[in-house]
């Protein structure tokens, strides 16, 4: 959490990739920012979530109750903490919506919010671009995916729901929070876990053609589903499905505002907006890192793992390997083969990714067709002060 660290962490990645790639950290986990290594830990069946409750407690200490902790709770079932075989039942679950044939079908409805949101956008000159638009943009996509109606939320619940995903998920991150953050996560996940039962309510009692239904469905017609699964999944969803995309949309808003011959680039070229989209996770990644348990005692890279101990892999550190990646610490819109880490490995691989590109792409191509000359304020930027989830609380945009 240094303040100087989170301006700017690439140097130290630098450093570690070339001079200790698997440091042992004071922290009391291992930290790789190798791309062979943190890939070789991401799908090596060696590495999984392990025990939930000591991994918390290596940030506090171990009488520390996690579980008696809502958020943490919550994070306790959220299946990306779980292995095979509960990880691959509830994964299940939300795959098939997320299946590449159903994110095709949605790029008509996401341009078409992407323009009007941009349009509206217009009306605002310097306005929170971040608020305004980063977020909401792919807040109002999930709300499709689940079949939420617009008679069934407000601009202000949307902003509302935004904040509490933005308070809870804190609980990702490889630290204590202190006790005034833990509270406020805590009464946020209360708040979620009350807003979607009674969605699931409604869905229950007046169904409709929309994924939250077909959950709900799928839990009735499965007694090894509990409510409370069903439930943590939607959150998760929910969440994951704008948090880290706010941040792709905001850090690539700011590097095309620093960035001007890139930008020159994208203006003559609209077909490079998928390699953008690419380039734009791979350099300043929303999501920089994750982490597994070794469940067996193993080797990376010569380095002695013991089964049991945390591992943090920092995609972004991975992102920006000269041993993979040309011109690593530079941000060039070309075509590009390799694949940044942004998106993991293995069996978590994010099931989300096909849908960040996409809303990656189509918010390119919108802006730059509608308002090829807008202007980013990067003076007044500010960064938030998280580390696992990188991105700006503001900045000023005029289209
Ligand atoms: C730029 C945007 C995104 C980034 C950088 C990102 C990154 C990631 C990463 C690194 C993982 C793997 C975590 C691990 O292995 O521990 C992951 C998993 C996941 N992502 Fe994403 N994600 C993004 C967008 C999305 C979207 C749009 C959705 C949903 C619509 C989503 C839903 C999920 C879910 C549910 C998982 C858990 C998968 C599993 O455990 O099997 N993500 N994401």
């Amino acid at each position: 959490m240094d303040p100087q660290l989170l301006a700017d962490p690439y140097p130290i990645f630098r450093w570690l990739r070339e001079e200790d790639p698997i440091h042992r950290s004071d922290l009391g986990f291992w930290v790789m920012t190798r791309y062979d290594d943190c890939r070789h830990v991401l799908i090596d069946k060696t590495f999984g979530q392990g025990d939930f409750v000591k991994n918390i407690q290596l940030f506090y200490d171990d009488s520390f109750d996690v579980l008696a902790n809502p958020a943490y709770a919550w994070l306790s079932r959220v299946f990306v903490m779980q292995d095979p075989p509960t990880h691959t039942r509830l994964r299940g679950l939300v795959a098939g919506a997320l299946s590449l044939k159903r994110i095709r079908a949605m790029e008509p409805r996401v341009r078409e919010l992407a323009r009007t949101m941009l349009a509206k956008l217009a009306e605002q000159p310097g306005i929170n671009f971040i608020e305004s638009f980063a977020y909401r943009f792919p807040t109002l996509v999930m709300c499709d995916m689940l079949g939420l109606q617009e008679n069934e939320f407000s601009d202000e619940l949307l902003t509302q729901l935004n904040q509490a995903i933005a308070d809870t998920f804190p609980v990702f991150e490889t630290r204590a929070l202190d006790t005034g953050e833990l509270a406020l996560a805590n009464r946020q996940m209360e708040f979620l876990t009350a807003f979607f039962d009674d969605l699931f309510e409604r869905r229950r009692a007046h169904p409709r053609d929309d994924l939250t239904t077909a959950l709900v469905s799928a839990r009735e017609g499965d007694a090894s589903l509990s409510a409370e699964e069903l439930s943590t999944s939607v959150i998760g969803l929910f969440g994951a499905g704008f948090e880290t995309t706010a941040h792709m949309i905001g850090n690539g808003m700011y590097l095309l505002g620093t960035h001007p011959d890139e930008r020159a680039k994208l203006a003559v070229n609209p077909g490079l907006a998928p390699d953008a989209t690419e380039e734009i996770v791979r350099y300043e990644s929303s999501l920089q890192a994750t982490y597994r348990t070794a469940l067996a005692d193993t080797v990376v890279a010569g380095q002695g793992i013991a089964a049991g101990d945390r591992i943090l892999t920092i995609v972004a550190a991975a992102n920006r390997d000269r041993a993979v990646f040309a011109q690593p610490e530079a941000f060039v819109i070309d075509p590009r083969a390799e694949k940044p880490l942004t998106f993991g490995g293995g069996i978590h691989y994010c099931v989300g990714a096909e849908l960040a590109r996409l809303e990656g792409r189509v918010f390119l191509e919108e802006l730059f067709s509608a308002f090829p000359d807008f202007e980013v304020d990067a003076h007044g930027a500010r960064l938030r002060q998280a580390f696992l989830f990188r991105g700006f609380e503001h900045l000023a945009v005029s289209l």
